[in-house]
């Protein structure tokens, strides 16, 4: 019995690399399925639903307002987040996957990466802001890690997507930040951009 509530579908292409599916906030585990297949067809597809609720919205952390994150819950959901992602690997057979986090997954999955690198292979985060005002020295080692920000998001400061492929880099991590003609939501260029830039790496 894994501890997050979770979908997995197991990969038909062993040359793809397993995704970590990380939905936003109100999402749940089905959410991102559809973009998993078409970023990494025959992919391994394992996600989780957050086991966070606000106001009956599943999310992967608390936060104190928009914006505002208790980074408390952050480090410790991060780590929760982690270990499953280790149970997981184990039971299904699977390599340290890639995460595709949108909005609140994608916050998730940055803090992952700052506090447990070994868990991930890397990470495409759409719309991700800083989850870690100071987090703790990281080596990422190299790993790949795609920010696609939207100009015009009303619910992430382009400053804080800059400062969260700052500390990323500094970290050691291969970050490409593009901001793209984009509100919150994901447009057609995130997923073609996304599938580019997965096409480089696998
Ligand atoms: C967060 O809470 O992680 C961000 O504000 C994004 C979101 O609305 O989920």
């Amino acid at each position: 019995n894994l501890s997050f509530v979770h979908r997995f579908e197991p990969g038909t292409d062993p040359a793809q690399p397993p995704l970590l599916l990380l939905h936003g906030t109100g999402g749940d585990e089905s959410d991102l399925l559809p973009l998993g297949r078409s970023l990494a067809p025959g992919a391994a597809l394992l996600s989780p639903r957050g086991p966070v609720l606000e106001n009956g919205m599943p999310r992967f952390f608390r936060r104190l307002a928009e914006g505002v994150f208790d980074e408390d819950d952050v480090r410790r959901r991060a780590g929760d987040l982690a270990d499953f992602v280790a149970e997981a690997r184990a039971a299904y057979g699977i390599a340290a996957p890639l995460a595709v986090g949108f909005s609140n997954g994608a916050n998730i999955a940055a803090a992952m990466l700052l506090l447990r690198p070994e868990s991930l292979a890397g990470a495409v985060l759409l719309r991700a802001m800083v989850p870690l005002a100071e987090p703790p020295a990281a080596d990422l080692g190299g790993k790949p890690v795609l920010i696609l920000s939207g100009a015009a998001d009303p619910i992430v400061p382009e400053e804080s997507a800059r400062r969260l492929a700052g500390q990323l880099g500094r970290a050691g991590a291969e970050v490409e930040h593009a901001v793209l003609p984009a509100g919150h939501g994901l447009t057609q260029s995130d997923v073609a951009r996304a599938e580019a830039w997965m096409a480089r790496w696998r």
